[in-house]
């Protein structure tokens, strides 16, 4: 057993609570490698952000649950040399599926877990976040549960329709699983491709898709339930077209891939919505950067040559998140 507050890290009570009354977002930043680590810390420590490290169960599978535990301690050890001398960094099970992973994860430092039980009946929904709520609490681990589905792939769970949360069942989920944040469903999706051409408009002058607006009434709805409660975003990526172009140009094909605009993104952070999921666009920025140096430099082979422009990428898109969409820079000084 591993208590997370040995490593340096903290849990998000503090930072919602903060970041609910200061009308920004903190961001939730998916990882599976040295170079996106190295950059979401770089951004985070130059801009004085609060981050969360995400790591999904897929990326437990590819990167070893316990390289990733000692990378995110590491990382609070790279924050403080690089001049950030009180860094607030959680580390964060995104999309946990079972009791079993939840527990895991709470013995070998993190700080926070999500139980997603989304796609399970109201009621085992219930009775599975309380159990990892009652578990998670006992070592001051906060829980993350979700109401209500988003479409397209939650981990390896495919959901064919989305159903958005219902506002007239969050206080009683809240109330009775004893969750400390509540991820909801207003249209977001995960993924590059979060809306079908069908669900959108095109730009007459840019021939682009321009995906229909989030529910902020059913968000409000919720907030008026439950004032002052953390809400979370998942599958929040603009999918920046800039990169969607870099990809295509050098060899890659992702048409139409569309995403939330950064607009409607700045509008929830002011609002109850406290953590915003981004694991999409950094995948953009880093296949965009490597296509483009495989596509220019073909006799390139030392891969820092590609993972360094890559990193730097990555991490220009995470302080632009941070400074231009979430408003979260300066908030922990
Ligand atoms: O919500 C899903 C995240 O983007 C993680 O994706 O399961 O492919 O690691 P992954
Ligand atoms: P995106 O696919 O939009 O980046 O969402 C990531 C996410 O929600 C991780 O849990
Ligand atoms: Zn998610």
């Amino acid at each position: 057993m591993v208590s997370y507050k040995e490593l340096g890290l903290v849990n998000t009570r503090e930072m919602f609570a903060k970041a609910v009354a200061g009308g920004y977002a903190i961001p939730a930043f998916n990882f599976n490698n040295m170079e996106q680590l190295q950059a979401i810390i770089q951004a985070s420590a130059e801009t004085k952000s609060p981050v969360i490290l995400q790591v999904s169960k897929g990326a437990r599978n590819y990167a070893n649950q316990t390289l990733l535990r000692y990378m995110a301690e590491g990382a609070v050890e790279y924050a403080k040399e690089l001049g950030w001398e009180h860094p607030q960094i959680v580390l964060h099970l995104d999309h946990g599926d079972s009791f079993e992973l939840c527990k895991s994860c709470v013995d070998m430092g993190f700080s926070s877990v999500m139980i997603d039980a989304s796609s399970k009946p109201y009621e085992e929904n219930i009775a599975l976040t309380k159990k990892v709520v009652e578990y998670a609490h006992q070592f001051d681990v906060t829980v993350e549960a979700e109401l209500g589905v988003l479409a397209g792939v939650e981990d390896e769970v495919s959901a064919e329709e989305s159903h958005y949360t219902k506002p007239e069942e969050v206080i009683d989920f809240a109330t009775r699983t004893g969750c400390d944040s509540l991820a909801i469903s207003i249209g977001t999706s995960h993924g590059a491709y979060k809306f079908t051409p069908e669900q959108c408009t095109r730009d007459p002058k840019t021939g682009r898709l321009v995906p229909p607006p989030l529910a902020f009434n059913v968000l409000h709805e919720i907030e008026k339930k439950l004032p002052g409660f953390p809400i979370v975003l998942h599958g929040s990526s603009s999918v920046p077209q800039e990169y969607v172009d870099i990809i295509n140009e050098h060899g890659g094909k992702l048409p139409d891939a569309v995403g939330i605009p950064e607009e409607q993104l700045r509008e929830a952070s002011k609002s109850a919505v406290c953590k915003i999921n981004i694991d999409s666009d950094s995948r953009l920025a880093m296949t965009a950067a490597i296509r483009k140096v495989f596509d220019e430099k073909p006799g390139e082979f030392d891969p820092r040559k590609y993972l360094g422009p890559a990193r730097d990428e990555m991490k220009k898109l995470y302080m632009h998140k941070i400074v231009n969409v979430l408003g979260s820079d300066g908030k922990a000084l």
